[in-house]
């Protein structure tokens, strides 16, 4: 049972008691929830002790009663809204002061209950407060974790470029101690390795801003009706030289037109992607092979190669952010582990599905489907 803390402000007794005997063992569930939503019950009389109450035991759900001894109703509504406290506030009022309600919504009340009311009035009233209640409850838990993730992300980042960053300044403090000598071409090396871990960093970042892009939803996409077939050829003509410098083969093994409305950006993310690792991960004279066709409402896109494969264990994680496979093949292979979650984030908004199927040593498969519409 999810317990949802209710406090009742009412100066009649009779009220406060007959409330807290309808509701004691009623309890609110909807298909959506977990399990059912039970109330634990407070009473105040006052406007003054209903303050108390709040401050003490922070209620989900407030009862309130406008015409009170003290200070009125409207006035603990005012005081909940000015301490921005998180509580659901439902005016009772008698029907000759629904006006006072109905400003109370304005205020910032969720709703009034007219008095008199019947139990069944009351808990029907209930049912859709609950279910207020319980949004609340859910998109507070979301936020919550959205901000753990993000902490997450954070903190591999820094690491991640924490270490060509270290990397880089060594190099420079060798070369500003003139630890080889006067001679600026025995620093060569450490010039180009110092390359290297930038090019590194420069990569990292554009897949960082890919990835925000497509998170916050702030990238312009240009949807357009594109032949899928160009789409692959740019990818393959812009990844030839790396191949060619892998020692690898790539193959387009589909010609007719394939119209897709899409993002070109996008989709060519995603073909970089997974022909950069197919030729990154593959083996000295390997192939790769390219496949789009259509079946049913969906277009079929698989990447094939003949690389170093993965284990059903190393396959599980892939497409989480900064997810590397770190094993004795990819011990000098870098890579900042975005690129798969960035194609898997493309592909659900395309409300598409991706997989792989791999064999250790013998290659792997990514398959991408984009429903048409
Ligand atoms: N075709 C493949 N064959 C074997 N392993 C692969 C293949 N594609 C991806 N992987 C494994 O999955 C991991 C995650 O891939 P991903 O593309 O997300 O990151 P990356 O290639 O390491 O870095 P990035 O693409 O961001 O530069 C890789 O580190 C690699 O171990
Ligand atoms: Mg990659």
């Amino acid at each position: 049972m999810e317990i949802i803390k209710l406090l009742i402000v009412d100066d009649e007794p009779g009220i406060r008691s007959g409330i807290t005997r309808v509701l004691r063992d009623f309890s609110v569930s909807y298909p959506f929830m977990d399990e059912p939503c039970g109330f634990e019950i407070t009473e105040a009389c006052t406007g003054e002790e209903a303050i108390d109450s709040v401050n003490n035991n922070l209620p989900d759900i407030v009862l309130l009663d406008n015409k009170l001894p003290g200070i009125q109703g409207i006035e603990v509504l005012e005081y909940i809204n000015r301490n921005h406290l998180d509580i659901v506030v439902v005016m009772i009022t008698s029907y000759a002061s629904l006006e006072i309600a109905v400003k109370a919504t304005k205020n910032g009340a969720f709703d009034f209950i007219p008095k008199p009311f019947t139990p069944q009035e009351l808990r029907s009233s209930m049912e859709t407060i609950t279910k207020q209640v319980y949004f609340r409850r859910i998109t507070k838990k979301l936020n919550t974790a959205g901000k753990q993730i993000r902490f997450q992300f954070l903190s591999v980042l820094s690491h991640e470029l924490k270490a060509p960053l270290n990397a880089i300044e060594g190099y420079l403090k060798m070369l500003q101690e003139k630890q080889f000598g006067d001679n600026v071409v025995d620093y060569n090396h450490i010039v180009d390795r110092s390359l290297e871990r930038i090019k590194g960093m420069r990569s990292l970042i554009m897949d960082l801003l890919d990835l925000t892009k497509i998170e916050s939803g702030t990238s312009t996409r240009n949807i357009v009706e594109l032949n899928l077939i160009n789409i692959a050829q740019t990818s393959i003509d812009t990844m030839k030289p790396f191949a060619i410098q892998r020692d690898v083969d790539l193959y387009l093994n589909s010609h007719n037109a394939l119209l897709f409305k899409c993002d070109a950006n996008e989709i060519e993310i995603i073909f970089n992607n997974l022909i950069s690792n197919a030729i990154k991960y593959n083996k000295e004279g390997g192939r790769v092979d390219c496949f789009i066709k259509e079946k049913d409402d969906c277009y079929i896109i698989s990447i094939s190669d003949s690389g170093i494969g993965m284990t059903e264990e190393e396959m599980e994680k892939l497409f989480n952010d900064f997810v590397r496979i770190k094993n004795i093949k990819t011990k000098n292979i870098s890579g900042s582990g975005l690129g798969l979650s960035i194609v898997k984030k493309i592909v659900d908004s395309y409300n598409g599905d991706v997989t792989v199927t791999s064999i250790p040593d013998k290659g792997s498969t990514f398959t991408i489907t984009l429903p048409k519409n």
